[in-house]
């Protein structure tokens, strides 16, 4: 298996380290715009595997697409983070001109490839790379839910002093500050979370989740990269594994949840053909008006994409 991951930045480097560390792909390449930063650490890595004993091939490249040809899975990371005071939608002009550029060369290389997008603002990046690569929409998606689920649930470990591992959540919708937590579909090796803890201290840590990326950027400066690049590389996994892994992922919903021609975050299996099935949940009066509440966010931000493509027609 081939996969590629296009941006070494932070996100895509620690995502192509975990492809590698894993031994989720037997060939990997890095590739980045700015000069000798993909080799860079694409080797570092590689340097890593007698010591920690993998055999991934990890090879970098700058803005060579040829080296990417014929890659099973590629993974867009390119884009700018965010600065403090930046919301994720702050970031979309600049983003979507790389994310279409670099999704035209993905494709135009590696036709066959599934395509996950994790640039900003999420949800219409991967609107933007649909629009560009011109393929099935199960063949391209987003990376938002594993992450916005795995914050929840790691502040959910800490408050139950249990491990993270018997933690299962569903979160759905955009990646904002809107996104949803579904405290009803959260069990605790299988303990529905709201006999656990008050409902109080839940709501304290849905609020926390919905945040959770603002707060590392407060402290950092910048975005995360760990828990993003390990969250995508999971995805990664499922799909050149045929796991067929139940996770939140950023779908073009058509008809779903009464939901057309938008990307949101749903329950989706995946598989070796990309999204196999989209799961219904059954939401209550509340989630679904939650998640209407997220779409219309999520649809304003990708009006602005439309607006700016006619624009530039
Ligand atoms: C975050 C960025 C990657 O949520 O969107 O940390």
């Amino acid at each position: 298996m081939k996969v590629t991951v296009v941006g070494a930045g932070n996100v895509g480097a620690t995502c192509a380290d975990v492809l590698a560390q894993r031994e989720i792909a037997n060939e990997i390449v890095l590739l980045d715009i700015k000069e000798g930063v993909a080799e860079g650490k694409a080797l570092d890595i590689w340097q890593t595997a007698p010591i920690n004993l993998y055999d991934s091939r990890t090879v970098g490249s700058t803005n060579d697409y040829s080296k990417t040809a014929d890659s099973d899975v590629v993974v867009i990371t390119s884009g700018l983070p965010r600065k403090p005071g930046m919301s994720r939608d702050d970031l979309i002009a600049t983003n979507a001109g790389i994310v279409k550029t670099v999704t035209e060369n993905v494709v135009k290389y590696s036709p066959n490839a599934i395509i996950i997008v994790v640039s900003n603002p999420l949800d219409v990046m991967t609107y933007c790379a649909y629009l560009n690569a011109k393929i099935d929409s199960k063949r391209v998606f987003g990376m938002a839910g594993v992450l916005d689920t795995a914050r929840y649930r790691a502040f959910l470990a800490t408050e139950l002093n249990v491990s993270p591992k018997d933690i299962q959540a569903v979160l759905m919708g955009g990646h904002g500050d809107t996104m949803v937590p579904l405290p009803r579909y959260t069990t605790v090796a299988g303990i529905p979370v709201t006999e656990l803890i008050s409902e109080e201290k839940l709501n304290e840590i849905i609020e926390r989740t919905k945040f959770g990326g603002g707060e590392i950027v407060k402290l950092l400066g910048t975005s995360a990269w760990y828990a993003p690049g390990a969250a995508a590389a999971q995805m990664v996994e499922a799909i050149v594994r045929d796991q067929k892994r139940i996770f939140p992922v950023c779908a073009w919903l058509d008809g779903e949840y009464g939901m057309k021609e938008i990307f949101l975050g749903v329950p989706v299996v995946l598989g070796k053909n990309g999204i196999e099935k989209i799961i219904e949940l059954d939401l209550n009066d509340a989630e679904k008006a939650l998640l209407e509440e997220s779409a219309v966010a999520v649809k304003s931000v990708m009006a602005v994409l439309d607006t700016m493509n006619a624009t530039n027609a």
